[in-house]
Formats: structure tokens, C-alpha cells, sequence
């Protein structure tokens, strides 16, 4: 059973919290990290506490406290959890006031939840998983991990209902990014991936396998690519903290990837990130 916490208050996951001038529900006015503990320690987490600041600087919302009190929040909530493997969800919203576009002069509300972690069902990644492409909805700063998450919902739905996994976005024809992953393709050896810009999240996940790559001596090109690309591709995954590096073998049902199975440099970038998680 997992925990919540609200505002230096640890409380079980069911108790109703939330306020209803809460500007988190009310405009999805706030940001968000999603962390990953391997045997209870946080995966990456300055990287996590870097992007929650460039986030939040990014929509102006003024936090009164620093770097290193996150960090201590965060190890204080796992501890509190007892889970070694779990998945932490942090939110921070701009406060409780009566409803008013206006920023309002309060504090900010930070919430929590620490969860137990389920892992992914390992024949997604023996089998690989499909996707569709879907138009790019979002607006112009898909780089702030914001609270309004709705066309990447809109997305992954559609994936659902058309029985696969995610949904790769475009722009024009152009890849950005998984409705909740970083998308990778691999042709001759070699790594493709969107560079960063406000069309995408910082992935922490997209900069571990970036990271991995440099010491596997792996070439990793940051460059835009078309859909056209991705179904011509030797391999394609997607990578995200929840699951790290998911084979893609089939989109919108049509285009299989390379022989419609795993490819060896998926499989084998999967391995190498088990190993620096649990190495220590
Ligand atoms: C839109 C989007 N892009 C990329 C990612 C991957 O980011 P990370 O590896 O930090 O989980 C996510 C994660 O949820 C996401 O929602």
C-alpha cells in the first residue's frame, strides 16, 4: 500500500485532500516530476529536482524553497513508504485561492504520492509493443512537465482503443516525442532521437540511454526525423521512467519495424540500464 502526502502532512492515498479552489484541479495550474526507487533509492534524482526548478521557473511559479529540501522530502517520503520498489509522483501547484486567472499570493501546495511499482508485463518487452501516430496537439512549451496533460491523454486513448501501447506524436510529419516517452530509432547501429527544444520533455530517461550510449561507445544523433524514418528504421523504443526502454515492433497496424520483433540494440540497451540500476 502506497502513501500520500500533502503540505508536510503524510496521509493514506484515499483520504480526499484536495480542496475545490485548488489551482492544480481547477486550471492544472502547477508541474510535476514522476521519479523511479530501485531498491529505495531514487533513479536519477538531481536530474529529477533540476527539471521540477526549469519547470517551474518556466511558468513562473515561485518556489520558497530550494533544491536540496526536495531531495531531503523525497528520501524522508520513501523511508516513510518502506517501499524498496516504487514510483513516486510529486505535484506542485500554484495554491488554494478563489478562482481567478491571476496569479494569487499564496503558497504553493505540494503534493506527493509514493506508490508501490508495478512492474511492465515482461512480454511487452519479449514481444515488443505497437503504437499509432497521432497529430501533436500540445502547445508550444511540451519542454515544462506541466500539469495539463490533456492531448497526451486524448493520445494515448486513441492508442488504446486502437489496441496498442502509445501513441508516437508528430508535427507535420515531423516526430516530436510518445504521448508519455522519448522516441529513439536505430539504423545502422546508430541512435536517432528528436533534440531538445520546447517541442519535447528532457526525458531523464532519453538522457540516461544517451549517457549509456556514450560509454558503450554507441553513436547517438540528435536530430529531427520524419514518420517515414521511423517505419524504415532498423529498430525503434521509446524510453520513460515508468518503463524504461520499450521495444516498438509495429505502428498504426501497417509498418512493421525491422522483423516485427526486438532488435538486438533495444534488447541489449535494456540489459545494460538493468545493470546500472542494480549494479551497486
Ligand atoms: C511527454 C513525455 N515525454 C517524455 C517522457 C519521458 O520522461 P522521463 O524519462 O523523464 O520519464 C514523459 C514521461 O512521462 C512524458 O510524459
Amino acid at each position: 500500500m502506497g502513501i500520500g502526502y500533502i503540505n508536510g502532512k503524510y496521509i493514506p492515498l484515499t483520504e480526499p485532500v484536495i480542496p475545490i479552489e485548488e489551482r492544480g484541479h481547477q486550471y492544472g495550474d502547477g508541474v510535476y516530476e514522476v521519479i523511479r526507487v530501485y531498491k529505495g533509492k531514487p533513479f536519477m534524482l538531481s536530474e529529477h529536482i533540476d527539471r521540477l526548478f526549469i519547470s517551474a521557473t518556466a511558468i513562473k511559479l515561485q518556489l520558497e524553497c530550494n533544491k536540496s529540501y526536495f531531495n531531503d522530502l523525497i528520501k524522508q517520503a520513501i523511508k516513510v513508504s518502506g517501499l524498496l520498489e516504487s514510483k513516486i509522483y510529486l505535484q506542485i501547484t500554484r495554491g488554494i485561492a478563489p478562482r481567478n486567472h491571476l496569479f494569487p499570493d499564496v503558497p504553493v501546495s505540494i503534493t506527493m504520492t509514493v506508490n508501490e511499482m508495478i512492474p511492465l508485463d515482461p512480454v511487452f518487452r519479449e514481444s515488443g509493443v505497437k503504437a499509432i501516430f497521432h497529430e501533436d496537439e500540445r502547445w508550444a512549451n511540451c519542454h515544462i512537465k506541466s500539469l495539463n496533460l490533456l492531448p497526451n491523454i486524448l493520445a494515448k486513448q486513441a492508442a488504446q482503443e486502437m489496441g496498442c501501447f502509445e501513441a508516437i506524436l508528430h508535427r507535420d510529419g515531423w516526430i516530436t516525442e510518445g504521448s508519455s516517452s522519448n522516441i529513439f530509432i536505430v539504423k545502422n547501429n546508430e541512435l536517432y532521437t528528436t533534440p531538445l527544444s520546447n517541442k519535447i520533455l528532457a526525458g531523464i530517461t532519453r538522457r540516461a540511454v544517451i549517457q549509456l550510449c556514450e560509454k558503450l561507445s554507441i553513436n547517438v544523433i540528435q536530430h529531427p526525423f520524419r514518420k517515414k524514418d521511423l517505419i524504415e528504421a532498423d529498430e525503434v523504443f521509446m524510453t520513460n521512467t515508468t518503463n524504461e526502454v520499450v521495444p516498438i515492433v509495429e505502428v498504426d497496424g501497417i509498418y512493421k519495424i525491422g522483423f516485427g520483433t526486438p532488435g538486438n540494440m533495444t534488447k541489449r540497451l535494456y540489459q545494460q540500464f538493468q545493470q546500472e540500476i542494480y549494479q551497486d
